[in-house]
């Protein structure tokens, strides 16, 4: 099976989430079950200083009137051969793949996202001479989703094209009349086609166009169908049920390993977890917080952001903290400004028991999770979230809402624990169920551990869901 993967973000050349991370371990996983699968996404700095053996693949020419190459290379670590689409006026910038150092979006994001989906789908119709044609093209997330359509237009042999919804909040919706300069005709900008409330809705797209839709978690899948969780696309995804499946995202588990981290003070496994109070020391002294191993941890590993109940979490744990003298609270995530301020001054009202770090690092990511003993992760949606799981594989046990993904990895009091609303005191009295637990029985709080870093998050059963979908008899025409 050949496989084409597009995506915006792919770990460790591009990341702002998880996105970046299913991304590269999907097609890890395909690769290990026998699939030739490719990876496209744009060249920002990023990607083109971390891609292995670059080369210039083609001359994409002119896209959309914007000149382009392809770079080909490997991803650092398994090797996976990727392929850049390269317009430096467009991808190379200061920033995230979406935004400028500001935090603004990129006011040509229909352009540059345009540009991608064309050179996608013209890769997945074999026009450059590559001498590889995907028998699927897997488009990831609004970035993409403009490709499934284009592919359809096409005359004659296509690729299936399939779309995985990873966050259904961000919809890459822009001006009606950008349609034209991103060579799409009249006849799609209608309520049939890609028009949304007035918009050309990238996502829409991709529901309207691509061949199956899947999306991150089974209970997300059955959310998305709701007005609450579908934002308007309900009616559009209930139409396409046939063609839609959730498959739960796994994780990494080679690169998340408390057994083997390269990044953690000292390894332990579920039958041996000496090694984690290591950790939690070290992350105390990097996080300025007491030394006292005791202290139950709590950490915040999300970006900061009303998705993630961050506000709430806020508001919430000065109360916390001067309730639970011995507790502790480590930070690591960007967002919201606001959330970002409120955090940090908090550190000056509680010495000694906060160690907030505005802003992202992976080494610092497997630190938390090795050395904290509690996650919270509310979460007002959650399409899957992988930091629930993360944590449990290093013994961490996550406080979470019973909301889509979370609702699907975590099980209350076997190996975690789970809150129903998204309010204020739904998410502190699961906090203190966790902190009473945490103090009264460390064997009982043990075998919690162990239960959770024993779950099978790997990607191996995932994978085949997805082998399953690309090799449905009514996904594309003739392949
Ligand atoms: P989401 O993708 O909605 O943020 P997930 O739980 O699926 O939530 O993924 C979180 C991933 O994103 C984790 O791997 C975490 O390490 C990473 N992450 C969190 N904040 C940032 C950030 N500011 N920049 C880059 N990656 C981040
Ligand atoms: C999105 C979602 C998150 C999911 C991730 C990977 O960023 O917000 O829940 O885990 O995609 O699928």
């Amino acid at each position: 099976m050949r496989v084409l993967l597009a995506s915006a973000e792919v770990f460790p050349l591009a990341k702002t989430g998880g996105l970046a991370d299913v991304c590269a371990a999907l097609p890890r996983a395909l690769h290990s079950l026998g699939a030739d699968v490719r990876l496209l996404l744009p060249a920002y700095e990023s990607a083109l200083d971390g891609l292995r053996a670059p080369r210039i693949a083609a001359d994409l020419g002119s896209l959309l009137g914007v000149p382009a190459r392809l770079v080909a290379g490997e991803l650092p670590d398994s090797g996976l051969p990727t392929w850049l689409v390269d317009c430096p006026s467009l991808y190379r910038r200061a920033g995230t793949p979406y935004q400028d150092p500001q935090g603004a979006d990129w006011p040509d994001n229909a352009l540059r996202f345009g540009v991608f989906c064309h050179a996608a789908a013209r890769i997945a119709l074999g026009e450059f001479g590559l001498g590889w044609l995907p028998q699927v093209l897997h488009c990831h997330d609004w970035h993409a989703g403009l490709a499934p359509y284009l592919v359809t237009r096409a005359h004659g042999k296509r690729p299936c094209t399939v779309f995985t919804i990873h966050n259904a909040a961000f919809q890459g919706c822009f001006p009606l009349e950008s349609g034209e300069r991103l060579g799409l005709p009249a006849e799609v900008l209608g309520v049939d086609g890609m028009e949304f409330y007035g918009k050309l809705s990238f996502l829409k797209a991709a529901l309207r166009y691509a061949d199956r839709l899947t999306t991150v978690s089974r209970s997300y899948a059955r959310e998305l169908l709701t007005p609450e969780f579908g934002y308007g696309l309900e009616g559009l995804i209930a139409a396409r049920a046939a063609d839609f499946i959730g498959i739960l995202n796994g994780i990494d588990t080679e690169l998340w390993n408390p057994a083997t981290d390269a990044y953690i003070a000292r390894r332990y496994t579920a039958d041996d977890l000496d090694g984690k109070a290591v950790c939690k020391a070290e992350l105390q002294n990097l996080g300025g917080m007491a030394q006292d191993a005791g202290a139950p941890l709590v950490a915040f590993a999300s970006r900061l952001t009303s998705q993630k109940m961050a506000d709430i979490a806020l508001e919430r744990l000065p109360n916390m903290l001067a309730q639970h003298p011995r507790m502790q609270f480590v930070l690591l995530g960007s967002g919201e400004h606001a959330i970002e301020a409120g955090f940090s001054d908090l550190t000056r009202r509680f010495p000694g028991r906060l160690g907030i770090h505005i802003g992202y690092s992976e080494a610092e990511e497997h630190r938390l999770h090795a050395g904290a003993d509690i996650l919270l992760h509310g979460s007002r949606f959650e399409p899957c979230g992988l930091a629930q799981m993360y944590a449990m594989r290093y013994g961490t046990l996550p406080v979470v809402r019973r909301v889509g993904g979370l609702a699907d990895t975590v099980t209350d009091r076997e190996d975690g624990f789970v809150f129903e609303e998204a309010s204020p005191q739904a998410m502190a009295s699961a906090l203190e169920r966790s902190l009473d637990s945490y103090d009264a029985q460390p064997e009982s709080w043990r075998a919690l551990q162990q239960h959770a870093m024993k779950r099978d998050f790997a990607w191996d059963r995932p994978a085949l869901e997805y082998l399953e979908v690309y090799a449905a008899r009514d996904c594309g025409a003739a392949r």
